[in-house]
């Protein structure tokens, strides 16, 4: 057959009608936008309206093709269609909770965000971010959702930035870092309340329909009654080792609103951002507006596999340092307060050497002259060595330390002022506070004005100054102990700008530290745990959970926080509260990063002797504590003794920790208890370590496989007269 040539004209014609043909076809199909991890998926559909919409957050599946059939099978129709918006705006047609709202330059409230392209970029073999662009259809105002994920892990950090070339200001009223869709059968979620010394007291509760809000209002800090941390499980409450579960952390320092809203459908709608109370954010033309990051794991394995997805992650990619060592301390607060001098330092700094631990921390109180910090109601924002107790400055500690052979930290806490202070007098103006209204304090202190850029230098200074000064500087503890009152700065030109600024003005001098100082330890401390978020901790190397040293209390507060954090991060310091015997105060510091607060000259020879073996036991098992997978065993909250370990990454390696918990007459661990995380076909040597001196262990040493130490387990025999038991297991070659 002879084939007609075709003219020019109609070879573009059929050209033209391919291209409106396929455009077409392209309209009226779904396109599925799957963000994969090792285990799960999410998968995100453009429907033929280009709306954004999640139909699927799950377990992955081998065949890619049938995303495309999870939205029917679900019966996502078009009535919900709306409730499963991946990122819900307001003022259209979609009447459940927003994840944004604005008030356009205009005046006008309404947005409806549609698909417009999006770029998936390999960042490196495990980690991987998904963009999806959004724009409304009336006004220039886009969104561009940011998922990265972390493959191995199966944790996914998400974030919004928003931007507009509108005329004039657009306001955000709410800006959500993430609006997740969850569906089940019911929903459980787990989360956390407490005050000063309570830090995460668990509650988990059914969700029902209609919306439960956490959130916290505190400006200067996420936590005093509510941390930004929740689970959230599926169909019913998971257990350690199964179930499904999701975790959330809004890695943001500040005021924080998590919405989880059981939709009319009965599916799960969860939305977490910054708090828009009295936070409306004016959002100059053309520029962006980048939100905090969600961080959430999602697993069928229960809660164990999902707090060692985000334990490694933390470990791998947030936390300073996350996966080299950490330095045992020696630290003053509770053994001298302000009560210093030259002296009781020195003297101190032979006590580090002493005990063998790698640094002392020198607490507060070293600083103030006019105002000389003798208490905690003087002196703070006035960062001059105190001439009366330290003459030589700090540059006599630094000396002192080196020849004792032992490193030298210091505590500092750069945000805040009293109001008995130079540097009150002098800056009025860069202190948070209503400028027709009365004072009011916390710890008889107020909060430095982090959005205004001068006052970013001034906190800058205070850290770099020390670095620059004193070289030998090996570790601060950065603490902040007020919340926000009277919410006001005289430098915002948008006062309702100013709770998110103070935030991200605080992250601009840490990013600025941690550009010069990449490495060095620094502790976060907020009067006990305020602090404790992954917006935070990416410019620190650990926490400190609470100021409640109290063991028992510690038993139950370290096992609620290593849900979300890794165990190097926890600074545990052994101190005098409470009525536990020494073994026991060390035994639960040992479970993260140990420290000590007590004096060391006092202690009687056989409690320091055991302190002493104890620092050395703890670096012998630091890989697994530190580095390795964390198993909880037996809850204290519903067993008579608490039990947790640790495996280094070999298998090789492992401790168990065993404490008492309930001491009513008999209790105790009446059957052994399974070890979780050992190669089962490895042979292992069991032994308790970590005895008092002259004390002998009722457990006899022996090589078990490592199958039988996890389907029989191991006996610790934890008892009225054995409150506190370690088990080394170490692998037989
Ligand atoms: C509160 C901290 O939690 C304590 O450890 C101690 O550093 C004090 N601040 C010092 O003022």
């Amino acid at each position: 057959m002879k084939i007609l040539p075709i003219s020019k004209s109609i070879a573009s014609k059929i050209i033209f009608l391919i291209i409106v043909i396929s455009t077409l076809q392209a309209r009226a199909q779904n396109t599925y936008i799957p963000i994969e991890s090792k285990d799960n998926a999410m998968v995100l559909q453009v429907s033929p309206e280009k709306y954004l919409n999640t139909v699927y957050y799950g377990n992955k599946l081998s065949d890619k093709n049938e995303y495309a059939s999870i939205a029917q099978t679900y019966r996502i129709n078009r009535t919900t269609s709306e409730y499963n918006s991946a990122y819900t705006s307001s003022g259209t047609t979609n009447l459940l909770e927003p994840a944004i709202s604005v008030t356009h330059a205009d005046g006008n409230k309404s947005l409806d965000l549609k698909y417009v392209d999006h770029t998936v970029t390999k960042i490196n073999d495990d980690v991987n971010l998904v963009s999806i662009r959004l724009k409304d259809s009336v006004y220039d105002f886009e969104v561009t959702l940011n998922y990265q994920t972390y493959f191995n892990e199966n944790v996914t950090e998400q974030w919004s930035v928003i931007k507009h070339h509108e005329k004039k200001d657009v306001v955000l009223n709410k800006y959500a870092s993430a609006n997740l869709y969850l569906q089940a059968g019911s929903y459980w979620l787990k989360h956390y309340h407490g005050d000063w010394a309570k830090e995460m007291r668990p509650e988990e509760e059914q969700l029902t329909h209609g919306i439960k809000i956490l959130d916290s209002k505190l400006g200067a800090r996420a936590d005093l009654f509510q941390p930004p941390v929740f689970m959230v499980s599926l169909n019913k409450p998971a257990g350690e080792d199964n179930g499904e579960v999701l975790y959330g952390n809004l890695e943001w320092s500040g005021n924080f609103r998590i919405d989880l809203e059981v939709d009319p459908s009965n599916n799960l709608r969860l939305i977490a951002g910054i708090n828009n109370y009295a936070a409306e954010y004016t959002l100059k033309p053309n520029v962006e507006f980048a939100t905090p990051k969600f961080v959430y794991t999602l697993t069928d394995k229960g809660k164990g596999e999902a707090s060692r997805n985000l334990q490694s992650w933390a470990r791998k990619y947030k936390i300073v340092d996350g996966n080299g060592p950490r330095l045992t301390l020696l630290n003053n607060w509770e053994s001298t307060y302000f009560n210093f001098n030259e002296d009781k330092l020195a003297a101190i700094l032979k006590d580090t050497k002493t005990l063998g631990v790698d640094l002392f921390l020198l607490d507060d109180g070293w600083f103030g002259n006019k105002y000389p910090r003798n208490d905690d109601h003087a002196g703070l924002g006035d960062w001059e060595v105190n001439k009366t107790k330290l003459p030589d400055g700090i540059a006599f500690l630094t000396k002192t330390a080196r020849e004792e052979g032992v490193k030298f930290g210091i505590w500092i806490e750069p945000e805040m002022v009293n109001p008995k202070s130079e540097l009150y007098e002098k800056h009025p103006d860069w202190v948070v506070k209503q400028p027709q209204r009365p004072e009011y304090y916390m710890r008889n202190q107020l909060v430095l004005d982090l959005s205004n850029p001068k006052v970013q230098d001034f906190v800058y200074g205070i850290a770099d100054n020390l670095f620059t000064k004193n070289p030998e500087l090996a570790y601060i503890k950065w603490d902040c102990n007020s919340i926000m009152y009277n919410a006001y700065s005289a430098y915002e030109t948008h006062q309702s700008n100013f709770y998110t600024d103070y935030v991200k003005g605080l992250y601009r001098v840490l990013d600025r530290l941690r550009a010069k100082y990449p490495k060095v330890p620094m502790m976060l401390c907020s009067g006990g745990g305020g602090r404790v978020d992954y917006g935070a901790l990416q410019y620190f190397t650990e926490y400190w959970p609470s100021d409640n040293t109290e063991p028992l209390e510690r038993i139950f507060i370290q096992w609620e926080y290593s849900y979300f954090y890794p165990a190097l991060a926890s600074s545990n310091h052994v101190t005098d509260w409470g009525k536990q015997p020494i073994k026991f105060r060390t035994d639960v510091a040992m479970m993260g990063k140990l420290g000590f607060d007590v004096v060391i000259s006092k202690l009687k020879s056989e409690d320091l002797a055991f302190c002493q073996q104890a620092v050395n036991t703890y670096k012998q098992f630091s890989e697994a504590i530190w580095h390795g997978d964390q198993y909880r065993l037996q809850s204290p909250w519903d067993n008579d003794v608490a039990s947790v370990m640790y495996v280094d990454s070999t298998k090789g390696s492992a401790i168990m920790f065993n404490y008492l918990i309930n001491t009513r007459y008999g209790t105790g661990t009446h059957l052994p208890i399974r070890l979780k995380g050992l190669d089962p076909n490895k042979s292992y040597t069991v032994s308790e370590i970590n005895l008092y001196p002259g004390n002998r262990s009722s457990v006899a040493n022996a090589t078990f496989t490592g199958k039988f130490l996890m389907t029989v387990g191991v006996n610790p025999d934890v008892n009225a007269g054995r409150t506190s038991v370690l088990i080394g297991v170490q692998e037989k070659k």
